[in-house]
């Protein structure tokens, strides 16, 4: 029997990995628990879905290389959405509609998944440049959670509508009241927009029209949109590509209904206020929880791991609510899981007399409580990756009396060195930080997940010193943090 183009280049993708992937996974840069790939570059995560009881992940991915290139998707699960176990690459640029001989921009886009009848379906973009039209969406089935095939009525959409363009990708598919929706990323005349299709059968679509589009400052081309309910609000995820500071991916609340096919907007708001945070995507799992993955990275970032053989992370697992009318993210609870050699103080006050200082693992989590109430302090700062012998670091300063974070990375390594601010609420009694710390990112969370900030870091020195420093009184109510596992054999 003559085996196909496809399985060739899958058990060629595969085979590079298992070869090559080797010293990668005891590179320095490697992170302790956050998801990144075994070897090459990665960007999106595409296909979460909750599957046989375990979290599937699959991510936009080039074995072959640390620059965006023909894209594959790779593809790991996990009990627990904390420790990823790698799986055989899921998907490679195969057919006409997603493969060309000439030019490298080509590949299997983004996309999502869904479960019908026990089978896991992926539904993503086939992207060919130079050809009309370039971007189509595609579907692929498997039983078993591992191999996949391409369904032969590929292309299922096989055209942009007529109120977007040829940029018409990142297909996020649901399941309500026995019928398929998916929405799609596209843009027309300086606006993104997010067109929505129907089906029966995950076959044969039914264009409904643009569900929501750019109010005119929410960016030009709205890529990897997610469209989903959370505590009974409708939330509408979308990731401007141009337009926006920072490419911030935005999260929009509205309503949503699915007769008319309409979203109207409510509020807006940057789903994280950090640097180093693109294209999330949710699933919901068993216990109901909506779980979002976000790329822990930007596009044209510097990405100093690169040199060595890898490129690309995810954050954490964020369980996502929805209070106080605002979007909420905080790690999953399986992540404390991996916390050991815990110290945990309260009651300390800081000033220019007595200074907190201490040294972390590598990998760490912090939670910090401040009482505002008892402070006298207007700014503070903390410091972390801070170095004995050289001067590296970087400072979260806090403004108390704006209600400002600021992250610093002027100081840190070779990585990007613009800073990121987040507003918080300062009127509450308490301000609340947790910091998940890894070799080189910093995801902190601030008032139980209200405001988030993502960066990645990369300064020299080894002493991972972290310290609290404040001219005026600050009290702190509690000070814990702990060591983290890692979640990599061979770390
Ligand atoms: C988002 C994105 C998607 C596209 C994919 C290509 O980061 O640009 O719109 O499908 O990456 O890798």
């Amino acid at each position: 029997m003559e085996i196909s183009t496809e399985q060739k280049k899958l058990t060629q993708a595969n085979a590079y990995i298992a070869k090559n992937s080797v010293a990668v996974v005891k590179s320095p840069s490697r992170l302790h628990y956050h998801f990144m790939p075994p070897i090459g570059w990665m960007n999106d995560p595409n296909g979460l879905v909750y599957f046989n009881h375990e979290y599937h992940l699959f991510y936009q991915y080039d074995p072959y290389g640390v620059e965006w290139g023909p894209m594959h998707w790779g593809h790991a699960k996990s009990k627990d959405a904390v420790h990823w176990e790698y799986l055989p690459v899921a998907l490679v640029p195969s057919e006409d509609y997603e493969f060309s001989e000439i030019e490298r921009g080509h590949g299997c886009f983004s996309g999502s998944a869904v479960v019908r009848d026990k089978q896991l379906i992926l539904m993503y973009t086939g992207n060919v440049d130079g050809r009309h039209p370039k971007q189509t969406q595609n579907i692929a089935i498997s039983s078993d959670g591992l191999h996949f095939e391409k369904c032969h009525e590929n292309p299922v959409i096989a055209s942009f509508p007529e109120e977007g363009t040829e940029d018409f990708r990142d297909p996020k598919v649901w399941e309500e009241n026995g019928q398929y929706y998916a929405v799609i990323g596209t843009k027309k005349e300086g606006l993104g927009k997010a067109a929505l299709y129907r089906s029966q059968n995950l076959v044969n679509w039914n264009y409904l029209g643009i569900c929501a589009q750019s109010n005119g400052e929410q960016g030009d081309m709205w890529e990897c949109p997610d469209l989903f309910k959370v505590d009974d609000q409708d939330i509408l995820l979308v990731s401007p590509m141009y337009g926006l500071k920072n490419s911030s991916p935005l999260a929009i609340s509205g309503i949503f209904d699915s007769e008319t096919g309409k979203f109207v907007q409510d509020a807006y708001d940057f789903i994280d206020y950090g640097h180093d945070f693109y294209a999330p995507q949710t699933l919901i799992d068993d216990q109901n929880r909506r779980i979002m993955i976000g790329w822990m990275n930007i596009w044209f970032a510097e990405m100093p791991e690169k040199k060595d053989g890898w490129v690309g992370a995810m954050t954490v697992s964020r369980k996502l609510s929805y209070q106080n009318n605002q979007l909420y993210q905080y790690p999953v609870k399986e992540i404390e899981e991996l916390r050991y050699d815990g110290v945990s103080t309260s009651e300390i006050m800081i000033s220019n007399q007595n200074d907190f200082s201490t040294q972390l693992h590598e990998a760490a989590d912090i939670e910090i409580e401040i009482d505002l109430e008892k402070s006298k302090a207007e700014v503070f700062s903390i410091y972390l990756k801070a170095s004995e012998t050289v001067d590296e670091y970087i400072e979260l300063l806090v403004d108390l009396t704006k209600g400002k974070l600021t992250c610093i990375r002027e100081k840190s390594g070779a990585g990007e060195k613009t800073g990121s601010t987040a507003p918080f609420n300062h009127e509450l009694a308490k301000l609340k930080l947790r910091i998940l710390v890894d070799t080189n990112s910093i995801e902190l969370f601030i008032n139980d997940g209200q405001q988030v900030m993502t960066n990645r870091v990369y300064p020299l020195g080894e002493d991972n010193l972290f310290k609290i420093i404040s001219e005026q009184a600050l009290y702190l109510s509690q000070l814990n943090y702990w060591k983290m596992k890692t979640i990599w054999k061979g770390k």
